[in-house]
Formats: structure tokens, C-alpha cells, sequence
């Protein structure tokens, strides 16, 4: 069959490399992609919300199964528009996305479902908000309600940041529209972790754990990005905690989704805060994470497009489970200097050659381009260097021996990639 990987991330270069390896595919497109897809797929240039343009690429060249990348066209409605069409696409439709899209929506959910989660009130009026946070006895984190691109969160250490944080988003708008009301809930304390699973509406196949480095600098300093580099497994979520997720996380989510009429189809990737009570749902994402699924589809032994066609078409897929390597992987992302806040763009890459020859190595391209046949920085996270090895240790030295062999003008990423695993062990 034919595929098509919406969007032009890191995560869609995992997924189009992945699903280039099944035998059940003879061709993988991605749209619109960037320079190091072009290596696993054919890029083709239409933008990841261009919905019409799409529908007709798919339908024009025959494509079987399409599969959706970044949460922008799920909350827009693409996977609406191609059932409407009877077209297979791998994703949940615009009213389950409101998971993602929609903050205060999916804490409704969580309560109606009693899933651990922090304590929160909606608002959209500055005055109320700040009287909630004045007579709480907890310090809060103000979150804009709608997508903000993972920047529309704001952890706060007193009631005054609080303020500030709800005029920012409330008075001042910083996020537009996406902020017409905000989520303002407890500040919740552990190590984070991601959980991804593939829900077919009602049964679950869950993916390998990960961890994610949201902020931008060693040691958790610094601002927060769209993640500096992840690993799998995630030893802080361990067999027990792991069993716990699926029972008081993900399967009354699914029940209660369906309650509301909602058969969510796609990727279930809930963050969490892992607390000494056990873990709490900091945020659900429709889709999968990004830098998590680079890592995770380096250790993932099985043909993922089974359960992403049986998903799309409407099938079960209550019998299915993936096989995972048992050595662990590392993903450490190289950026543009600057980000996660303004940074050029046109940077040559060199040392891309030798660092892929590496055994066991794979460098996913986030934001680049070809120009004049050499690889150029066009995004933010620019690669995610991924390596698996026989112990995490040793995938963290491989990763890192692959970053050293790579350059460009400003390049940073962080040096401690994996090392909350490390700790686990020693
Ligand atoms: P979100 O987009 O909701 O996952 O939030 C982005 C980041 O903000 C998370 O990865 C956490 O690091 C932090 N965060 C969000 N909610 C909380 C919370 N309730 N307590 C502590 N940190 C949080
Ligand atoms: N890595 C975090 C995310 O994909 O949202």
C-alpha cells in the first residue's frame, strides 16, 4: 500500500523511516516534510493544515493509509474530512482532539473519570482567576486553554507570578485566542513521563515508556522547548506504575470518551507527573510526542502499520501488542542558537555522512532543508540524534559520539540526555 506522514517534524521523520520498513508498503510520501525525510520518502510540498490539498493528493495517487503527525490539522478536523470520504487516516476526529485543543475540556473529562490529576478552576475572568489564586494554599501553573504551539504554559512559584501569568495570557492576550480562558491548577511535584498508546476506540496497545527534556538547558534550566531529547524506557515508570496508567488513566478515559459519544481512534500520549502518590496526568496530546518518538521507534521491533491501518479503517486491534528491543534509546536534539526563542535559519550541516554510518544510529532531521544540495538548519530543533545500545549508558555514549561528529553554526543541545535514567540505576 501507499502512505502518507502528515507534517515535517523530527516525529514524522521516525514514522516515515518506520513505515518505509514494512513489507505491507511500496511507497511513503510525506507532506510536506524537510531535508532528511526526502532520504525515506518522497516529500511532497503541501502544508500540514492545507486540508482540501490533502484529500486530493490522496485521492489523486491512490494512497491507502494516511497518517497524521502534529496536533494542528487533528483539532482542525482532517480526519473528519477524509472519513466524510471513507479514506483511511490515522488520528482522532476534531471532537476527540479536543483533548489536546482544548485544556479545560479534557479536565472535565479527567474529573467526570476520576483520573488522578492536579486540583484546577476555569476562567475567563482576570478578577475570579486571581482570587482563586490568592486563597489557594497551593502554588499554581496558569495554562492558556487552547493550543499555543507548547508555549501557553506558565508554572508559577508564588500568587504574584500567578497574577502576572493571568494577565499575561487574560488581559494582554500573549496567546491570542488560545487564551480566552485559561486552566489555572495545583503545581505538582515528581519527575515527569510520557505514556503513548494507539487506542482503536475501545482496546488499547500501549508503546514502551519515554522521557522527555522539556527544558532547554542541563539540569532542567532554563525555558521550556518543545523537548531537547528523550529515552526509552523511562525507568521511573516502571512495571507497576506502567499497569497503574493503563488501568486509572487510559482505560476510564476511553469510557468516558464513549459515553460522550466520542470513539477515539488514534494515539493517546498522556504526560505525567510522577508524585509519591503515583502518577498524575499533567496534559493529554492526541498524537504522538515529539522528541519520544524518535527513541521509541528505534527500539520498536514490530511493523507498526498494522495497527495504524487496522486503527484508521475502524478495525480491532484487541489482539495486537508490539515487540520492543531490550536495549534502550536515546534521543538528543540539536537546535538552532537561540531557541527556544528567535534563531537564524541556512546553517550548513556537515557530518551528517559519519555520524549515520555509526552501528545502531539514526539522525532524524526536525528543521532542515536542502539548498544547493547541502543540508541547511531551517527550524528550531533542527535533528534528533538517536542511537540504541545494550545498556542505557551505553546508548547515551553513542548518541553523544554521533552528536560530536555533527556541526553547525550555533548548534546547542543539552549534555545530560538520559542521566534521570542513569540515576535510577546507580
Ligand atoms: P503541559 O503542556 O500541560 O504538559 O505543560 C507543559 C509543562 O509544564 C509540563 O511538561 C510540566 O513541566 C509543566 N507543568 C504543567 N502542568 C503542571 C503542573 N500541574 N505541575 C507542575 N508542572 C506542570
Ligand atoms: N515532547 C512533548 C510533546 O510532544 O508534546
Amino acid at each position: 500500500m501507499k502512505v502518507l506522514v502528515v507534517g515535517s517534524g523530527g516525529r514524522e521523520h521516525g514514522l516515515s523511516w518506520k513505515i518505509a520498513q514494512s513489507p505491507l508498503v511500496d511507497g511513503v510520501f510525506c507532506a510536506p516534510g524537510n531535508g532528511g525525510i526526502a532520504e525515506d520518502a518522497i516529500c511532497v510540498d503541501i502544508p500540514a493544515e492545507d486540508i482540501g490539498s490533502l484529500l486530493k493528493f490522496v485521492k489523486d495517487n491512490a494512497i491507502e493509509l494516511t497518517v497524521v503527525g502534529p496536533e494542528a490539522p487533528l483539532v482542525a478536523g482532517i480526519v473528519d474530512a477524509f472519513r466524510a470520504e471513507s479514506l483511511a487516516i490515522f488520528g482522532p476526529d476534531k471532537r476527540g482532539a479536543q483533548l489536546e485543543g482544548s485544556k479545560s475540556f479534557a479536565k472535565e473529562v479527567m474529573q467526570k473519570a476520576s483520573i488522578p490529576t492536579a486540583a484546577c478552576g476555569v476562567f475567563t475572568d482576570a478578577d475570579k482567576a486571581r482570587a482563586y489564586v490568592r486563597e489557594a494554599c497551593f502554588p499554581t501553573v496558569v495554562k492558556a486553554d487552547g493550543l499555543a504551539a507548547g508555549k501557553g504554559v506558565i508554572v508559577t512559584s508564588c500568587a504574584d507570578e500567578a497574577c502576572s501569568a493571568i494577565d499575561e495570557i487574560l488581559v494582554e492576550k500573549a496567546f491570542g485566542s488560545a487564551g480566552a480562558s485559561i486552566v489555572v491548577e495545583e503545581r505538582l511535584v515528581g519527575e515527569e513521563a510520557s505514556f503513548i498508546a494507539i487506542c482503536d476506540g475501545e482496546h488499547i496497545v500501549p508503546l514502551a515508556s519515554s522521557q522527555d527534556h522539556k527544558p532547554a538547558y542541563d539540569g532542567d534550566l532554563g525555558p521550556n522547548t518543545g523537548g531537547m531529547g528523550a529515552y526509552s524506557p523511562a525507568p521511573v515508570l516502571d512495571e507497576n506504575a506502567y499497569g497503574r496508567v493503563l488501568d486509572t488513566i487510559l482505560y476510564p478515559l476511553v469510557r468516558v470518551l464513549r459515553e460522550r459519544g466520542i470513539t477515539y481512534k488514534g494515539v493517546l500520549y498522556a504526560g505525567l507527573m510522577m508524585t509519591q502518590t503515583g502518577p498524575y496526568v499533567l496534559e493529554f496530546n492526541a498524537r504522538m510526542g515529539d522528541p519520544e518518538t524518535q527513541p521509541l521507534l528505534m527500539r520498536l521491533k514490530s511493523d507498526i502499520v498494522p495497527v495504524l491501518y487496522e486503527t484508521a479503517k475502524g478495525g480491532s486491534i484487541r489482539n495486537m501488542e508490539l515487540a520492543w528491543e531490550d536495549g534502550p534509546s536515546v534521543c538528543v536534539v540539536m537546535a538552532s542558537g537561540g531557541y527556544p526563542g528567535p534563531y537564524e535559519k541556512g546553517k550548513v550541516i556537515s557530518g551528517l555522512g559519519d555520524a549515520g554510518k555509526i552501528d545502531g544510529v539514526k539522525v532524524f532531521h526536525a528543521g532542515t532543508r536542502i539548498r544547493d544540495n547541502q543540508v541547511v538548519t531551517s527550524g528550531g530543533r533542527v535533528l534528533g540524534v538517536t542511537a540504541v545500545g545494550g545498556d542505557l549508558k551505553a546508548a547515551i555514549d553513542k548518541a553523544y559520539r554521533a552528536v560530536s561528529l555533527i556541526s553547525f553554526d550555533g548548534a546547542h543541545y543539552r549534555k545530560d540526555i538520559g542521566h534521570k535514567g542513569l540515576r535510577r540505576f546507580t
